[in-house]
């Protein structure tokens, strides 16, 4: 059974609600899951858990502020994780053209740069296409975590 931190930036709240609701449906097949609302770096340091970033895009393509001290610090720490299993949820809306959904890109650079390993295809949910994010977030975690 694999543990997974999931790492949330959300607005509005349907990034969060989107993560718990994928902690839910993997702790009922016994995986162990924590969802950080204010992560820092700390939170992932100190363990060697899978990482699954759940966030939603704000501003022109950016980090929502609950996550931005996180991505921030991560970017200028930059602390290796070689190997490390990482995945992307992140919601946007298609309306915004280029930046659509740039929020999740930023963090996989980053994540990249840390030497983490990035396991699935980000998973980039359209606010135009469907008001039920979990709907398509829970089955790509469930097959996310078999990858990782
Ligand atoms: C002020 C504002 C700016 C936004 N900027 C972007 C953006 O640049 N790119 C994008 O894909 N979506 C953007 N969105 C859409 C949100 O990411 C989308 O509605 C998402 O589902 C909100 O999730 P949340 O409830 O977790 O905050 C923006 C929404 C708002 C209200």
């Amino acid at each position: 059974m694999a543990a997974v931190r999931i790492l949330t930036g959300s607005v509005y709240g349907g990034a969060l609600l989107t993560a718990r609701r994928i902690k839910q449906e993997l702790e009922s097949r016994d995986h162990t899951v924590t969802v950080l609302e204010h992560p820092t770096l700390d939170d992932i340091t100190g363990n060697d858990d899978a990482l699954l970033v759940c966030t939603s895009t704000t501003g022109q393509g950016e980090v929502p502020d609950n996550l931005l001290p996180f991505y921030a610090d991560l970017r200028e720490q930059l602390p290796q994780q070689p190997g490390r299993p990482f995945g992307i949820v992140v919601l946007g809306d298609s309306s915004y053209g280029d930046t659509f959904c740039g929020a999740g890109d930023l963090l996989e650079e980053t994540l990249y740069e840390t030497g983490a390993r990035k396991v699935g295809d980000t998973l980039r949910i359209d606010a135009l296409e469907t008001m039920e994010p979990e709907a398509e977030a829970v089955p790509w975690a469930l097959e996310w975590i078999n990858g990782i």
